[in-house]
C-alpha cells in the first residue's frame, strides 16, 4: 500500500524525517498538519483525554492511505479520533482499548444521529436538565452512589447535585441517549470536583454556585448536538458502521478472531512512564460505577510500573515489542503501521521513541520505512520532548 500525494516540501522547519520518502513526506505533512487545524471539530471536542491523538494527523493519513472500504485499526483507539476521521473517509474502522471509559467515549463520538435521533437526544437532555434542576431548587434528597472515599472530592451541595444529575440521566431508557449523557457527565464532572484539572490530581478549592452544574451540563450537551450533526453533514456514502471492543493491544488475534485481517493500522500508543490512565480518571470510574481491572492489570507504559526502578527500560522494550508482534499478526501482508509515539520519561531517563520502533521492528515482523519527528514543550517543565510518526511494513 503506498501513499497517494507526494509533496516535495511539508512541514515546519523544525519537523525532520528520514527514510523510504514516499512514506516521509505524508508523515511530515501529518505531524505538520496539526498546526493548521483547530482540533475540536465534528464529536472530537466532547471529552477531554490524555495524550489525545490530533484529528488532523488521522484525517491526513487516512486521507493518503485510502481507498474505499478498506480496514483500519486502532488498537489504543482512546477517546476514538481515528475511528472519528475513518467515518469521515470511508475505511471500515475497529478500535479498541482496555480502558471503559475509552470504548464508552469512542462508541459514542462515532454515534451517527440522524435528525430524528438527535431530536430525541434533545428530548432527554431538555428533560435531563429540567429534572436535575427542579431537584437543586426544591433541594430533593439523594444519596450519592460513591466509595466514601471519593466524598472529600466534592463541596456537599455540588455532591448532591452531581448525584441527582446522574439519577435523572439513569432514567433515560434509549441505550444510545443513556451512554451518551453519562460521557456528557463525565466531561463536566472533573472541573465540579476540587481536583485541580484532568492533568492534575491536586486538591483545590473552588466556588461553585448552585445550579451551575446543571447549566454547565446543559450548555456543553447543546455543544455535542451541534457536533453530531457536523459529523452527519461530513459522512461519505456509504459509511461503514465502526466497531469498538474491549482488547489488550498485545493480544489481538486472541480478541479479534483469528480470522481478522486489516490493511491499515493506525494509532497512537501511550508515551512510555508519562501517564497513569488508571489514576487519570479515577473521579469518573467512580461515579460511573466503571471497573477498569482489565486495564489496571495490562496498562502498558504506565508511569507507574516503569518509573518504579532501573529495569523500565528493559520492561518498556518488552511492551512495545508485544504490542508490535500483536499488530504484524492482525494486517495483510504489505499492510501498514504508523504510529503516532512520544519519547519515554523511564525514572529520569528518555528513550527516542522512533529509534525504538525502528530497533525493536524487525523482531516483531516489521520492516521500518520512515519516521517524521517534531519537538514538544513538556508540559512539567522538564527538557522538550519529541512526537514522532513511525510507518513500518509488514514482512
Ligand atoms: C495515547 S492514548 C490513545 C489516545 C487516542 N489516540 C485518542 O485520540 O484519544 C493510549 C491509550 O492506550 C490505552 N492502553 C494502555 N494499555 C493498553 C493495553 N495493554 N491494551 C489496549 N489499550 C491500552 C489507554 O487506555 C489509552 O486509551
Amino acid at each position: 500500500m503506498r501513499p497517494r500525494r507526494s509533496l516535495s516540501s511539508v512541514g515546519g522547519t523544525d519537523t525532520r524525517s528520514h527514510g523510504d520518502p514516499s512514506f516521509a513526506v505524508p508523515l511530515r505533512r501529518a505531524l505538520a498538519a496539526q498546526n493548521e487545524l483547530r482540533g475540536d471539530e465534528l464529536t472530537h471536542g466532547f471529552h477531554s483525554y490524555a495524550a489525545r491523538m490530533h484529528p488532523a494527523v488521522a484525517r491526513e493519513l487516512l486521507h493518503n492511505f485510502r481507498g474505499a472500504g478498506k480496514r483500519v485499526l486502532d488498537p489504543f483507539c482512546g477517546s476514538g479520533t481515528v475511528l472519528v476521521e475513518a467515518m469521515r473517509t470511508g475505511w471500515r474502522a475497529l478500535g479498541s482499548d482496555l480502558n471503559p471509559l475509552a470504548l464508552a467515549l469512542s462508541r459514542v463520538k462515532t454515534q451517527r444521529r440522524d435528525s430524528a435521533s438527535v431530536e430525541r437526544f434533545t428530548n432527554c437532555l431538555d428533560r435531563v436538565v429540567a429534572g436535575s434542576s427542579r431537584r437543586v431548587r426544591e433541594r430533593t434528597p439523594v444519596r450519592a452512589r460513591l466509595p466514601p472515599h471519593e466524598f472529600v472530592w466534592y463541596d456537599v451541595h455540588v455532591l448532591k447535585e452531581l448525584a441527582g444529575l446522574l439519577e435523572e440521566i439513569r432514567s433515560i431508557d434509549v441505550d444510545d441517549d443513556r451512554l451518551a449523557l453519562e460521557m456528557l457527565f463525565s466531561a463536566i464532572v472533573v472541573k465540579f470536583s476540587r481536583q485541580r484539572s484532568d492533568t492534575s490530581v491536586e486538591a483545590v478549592d473552588k466556588r461553585i454556585r448552585k445550579g451551575l452544574a446543571t447549566e454547565f451540563f446543559a450548555r456543553r450537551g447543546l455543544e455535542w448536538i451541534e457536533g453530531w450533526k457536523a459529523l452527519a453533514r461530513d459522512l461519505p456514502h456509504p459509511c461503514y458502521r465502526t466497531r469498538v471492543v474491549a482488547a489488550d493491544a498485545r493480544r489481538l488475534a486472541h480478541t479479534l478472531g483469528a480470522d481478522y485481517r486489516c490493511d491499515l493500522v493506525l494509532s497512537s500508543p501511550p508515551y512510555g512512564g508519562t501517564y497513569d490512565y488508571v489514576e487519570h480518571h479515577r473521579r469518573r470510574y467512580a461515579w460511573l460505577d466503571m471497573h477498569p481491572t482489565a486495564l489496571r492489570k495490562g496498562e502498558i507504559g504506565a508511569r507507574r510500573e516503569l518509573s518504579r526502578d532501573q529495569a523500565g527500560a528493559r520492561r518498556w522494550d518488552a511492551q512495545v515489542g508485544q504490542f508490535l508482534t500483536a499488530m504484524s499478526q492482525v494486517l495483510h501482508p504489505d499492510g501498514i503501521a504508523v504510529l503516532l509515539v512520544g519519547d519515554a520519561e523511564l525514572n529520569g531517563q528518555r528513550m527516542v521513541a522512533d529509534r525504538q520502533l525502528q530497533r525493536l521492528a524487525g523482531a516483531s515482523g516489521f520492516e521500518f520505512l520512515a519516521a517524521a519527528s517534531q519537538p514538544r514543550a513538556d508540559r512539567r517543565g522538564g527538557r522538550p520532548r519529541a512526537e514522532h510518526l513511525v510507518a513500518l511494513m509488514k514482512r
